[in-house]
Parts: structure tokens; sequence; C-alpha cells
């Protein structure tokens, strides 16, 4: 565990940002983060500087296989981007302030649109492994919220940004989403809208979690995420969340979870994602 910073996180992270800034001249208009096995998509990043988490002042590693630890700045489709390769969990023992630090960084960087990305556990019995589902809202089940701490209005870059209180109704812009499904429809596949659950972890659910989960109203649940949107909203940026379905949820089906398949599963619905994600970011940047 990384030792108490002494620093604020305000200075913490515009000094990791002025360190990105004096390696890539690059500013970028879209942050994207690749969940678990989705880590592929960065090699279609055009132009790209690749720089390790572990050589960005005050960037927390990640402790999970299959979640290298990477910025890339670049572009894609044209659109200038900065490119999350993995993300460290709360489950792993991070604060919540070190899961969502190169959120804070990206934010400070310029960004104005945040696609998120994760694997998760499908609940809503209508989805199918490997199926790719728009994130229509969230339940945070985690019992940690990332804002929580001394508000700093200095991250406050956009427009009515930066409060103590910040709204949460269009966490997940309602735009971005429309853009998505839009985009899939043409691509001739089906995306559904669901809402996101999250849990501590690292233990999947239980079989009466899962029951409970449905009944409030969850159709995914999942590890991570809510913390990234918490604080992206934080900062005024727009978010577009897309969860891949990698297994059913515990008891949905008679079998136990394996982080091999949820593993597995990322990589085979890459030509998919990869395809959707190419055609929406010029999209989502323009607007
Ligand atoms: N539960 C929680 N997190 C997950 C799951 C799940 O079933 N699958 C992928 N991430």
């Amino acid at each position: 565990m990384a030792a108490v910073p002494t620093e604020d996180l305000y200075i913490r992270a515009r000094a990791a940002a002025e360190y990105i800034r004096r390696l890539s001249p690059l500013q970028p208009r879209l942050g994207l983060i690749l969940g678990s096995g989705l880590g592929d998509f960065a090699s279609k990043v055009e132009n790209a500087i690749t720089l390790p988490y572990s050589e960005i002042p005050h960037f927390p590693l990640s402790t999970v296989v299959g979640h290298s630890g990477h910025l890339l700045l670049g572009t894609i489709a044209g659109v200038p981007v900065a490119v999350m390769q993995g993300r460290v969990h709360a489950y792993e023992g991070y604060s919540m302030e070190q899961v969502t630090f190169p959120m804070r960084v990206l934010g400070l960087l310029g960004i104005k649109h945040l696609i998120v990305t994760n694997a998760a556990g499908g609940i809503n019995t209508g989805y199918g492994q490997g199926g790719i589902v728009a994130i229509s809202d969230h339940i945070n089940l985690t019992g940690q919220n990332a804002a929580v701490g001394p508000n700093e209005p200095r991250f406050g870059l956009l427009p009515g940004s930066g409060q103590r209180f910040f709204d949460m109704t269009q966490a997940y812009s309602p735009a971005l989403r429309q853009f998505a499904i839009a985009e899939a429809t043409k691509q001739g596949w089906e995306l559904p809208e669901g809402v996101y659950l999250a849990v501590l972890g690292p233990s999947y659910e239980t079989p009466a979690e899962i029951r409970a989960f449905r009944t409030l109203g969850a159709d995914l649940v999942g590890m991570s995420t809510v913390h990234e949107v918490i604080i992206a909203r934080h900062m005024g940026i727009e978010v577009l969340g897309l969860s891949v379905v990698t297994n059913m949820a515990a008891g949905v089906l008679d079998q136990p979870i394996d982080h091999e398949e949820v593993m597995e599963i990322g990589r085979r619905i890459a030509q998919r994602f990869t395809g959707l994600l190419t055609a929406l970011i010029p999209q989502i940047a323009a607007v």
C-alpha cells in the first residue's frame, strides 16, 4: 500500500497532469477507461505515447492479472484521446482517492467526455453472455463515495462543476447513450440499456444477493466504474458507460463464476467492442 500522501489531492493530480503534458503535447478531448479483458483496444490508438502508470507521479499500480497499467495518449479516428489501459479497484485495498486519482488527472488534462467500460455479471436474464450493455444509471452499494473529504473547487474546470453537492440524475449522459444505441443498430446488433450495481468485491455475489439486487432494479453487477463516474460528474465530464456481460450473475445459471472465463469473454467480443468504439468516438467528440 502506498504511503499516506503529504500533499493535497489537487496538487498531486496537477503534478501528474503536468508530467503527462511534458511528454505529450496532445490535448485529449475524450477519456477512455478499459475494463477487464478489454485492454487490447489500446492497440487501436494511433500515434500513441504510452506511459506506464509506474512512471506517472502518484499514480496507483494495479495488482490484478488482466489489468496492465498504461496511460496512452494518441488519436482514434482523428480524435485526441487519453486511454487508461487498466484501473485499480477498491477491493485491492486502495482508498477511494487512489481509485479515482487517474480520473482526476484525465479531468485536469481537459477531457470533456468519458467512456468507461467494465466486465459485469448479468442479473437481467434477457442478457446473454458476451453481450454489451449501455449503462443507464447506477446503484452504488460499495459503501464508499469517492467525493468524501474536503471539497476541492479547483477541480471544477467545467461550468457548474466542483461543487460540494452535485447532481447525479444524468450521471450517464442520455445523449451519448443514444449515439451508442444508434451506432450499434447501424452495425447490425442491439445495444440494450441497464442499471449497473456496484459491490466492493473481491468475492463474487451469492445467489441471494443477486436476487435481492434484481428486486432493487439492477441489471448488471460489477466491482468498478461508479467511483470514477462520481468523480467525472464532480468535474462536469459527460459519461458513457459500457458493460460487457462476461458471465451471468451468481445463481442465474447452475454453475460457479470463473475469473478466467470473465477475461476470455472480453477477448472474444473485442471486434464488436472495437467497431462500436471506433465509430462512436468521433461522434461523441463532435458534440
Ligand atoms: N460480479 C461482480 N463483478 C463481476 C462479475 C460478477 O458476476 N462479472 C464480472 N465482474
